[in-house]
């Protein structure tokens, strides 16, 4: 199906199916958007607790942010989809070098349309940065990094690559605020008895 047909169809399905949650609920009860129900069976009690606890309208933000993303993972974890856009990422610096303005295009959407893993994002996050003023960067954070992706896909297909180009250090900007936030070092060793420098 055409995809940009697509996103406000799901957008409407869950706003339609948010409403009759929310009329099944206690009315002091945020309600729950469709997908992150699903998604909310798989968590441990003690992140569906978190995430039962976050504001009404960051529930909706998450559930949008879910809803822009087309593809998502059966097993694929979010460290996997972060390789991913990893490589999206790669692809389109070898792109610009060669001026394949096609590839540029290609791997920038790729990466602004990364695939939803398993259990969506929140399940990958620490326990402590479930809550409504952390997530709360959510939007700012997908705005700076696949908003600039869209960006420099744009302006690759008008064949500007140096404009395109110019986009390269917002994304990843956006990618190091996120790490910044949500993320510690990768790969830590439990077997080293020394104290991290930082
Ligand atoms: C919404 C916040 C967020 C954004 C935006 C984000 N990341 Fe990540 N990233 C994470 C989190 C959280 C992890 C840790 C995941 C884990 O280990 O389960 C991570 C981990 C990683 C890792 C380490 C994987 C490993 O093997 O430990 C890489 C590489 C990575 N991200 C690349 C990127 C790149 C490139 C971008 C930008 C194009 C980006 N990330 C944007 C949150 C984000």
């Amino acid at each position: 199906m055409n995809k940009i047909l697509f996103t406000p169809l799901i957008l409407a399905a869950s706003l339609v199916s948010t409403g009759l949650a929310a009329a099944e609920k206690p009315k002091n009860a945020a309600p729950v958007p469709a997908e992150m129900q699903q998604m909310m069976k798989t968590y441990s009690p003690a992140l569906r607790q978190k995430v039962m606890a976050l504001s009404p309208e960051l529930k909706v933000t998450i559930q949008q942010l879910h809803a822009q993303h087309m593809r998502r993972a059966k097993e694929t974890t979010l460290r996997q989809v972060m390789h991913e856009i990893t490589a999206d990422y790669q692809a389109i610096a070898v792109a610009l070098a060669t001026d394949n303005a096609e590839l540029a295009s290609e791997a920038a959407r790729r990466l602004a349309n990364h695939r939803i893993p398993k259990g969506g994002l929140l399940a990958y996050f620490p326990l402590d940065k479930v809550n409504d003023n952390d997530l709360g960067v959510l939007p700012a954070m997908n705005e700076i990094v696949e908003g600039s992706a869209l960006k420099l896909a744009d302006a690759a297909d008008a064949g500007d690559l140096p404009k395109a180009a110019s986009y390269m250090s917002d994304i990843m900007t956006g990618c190091v605020a996120c790490h910044q936030k949500f993320r510690g070092t990768p790969g830590i060793s439990a077997n080293l008895m020394t104290p991290l420098s930082k």
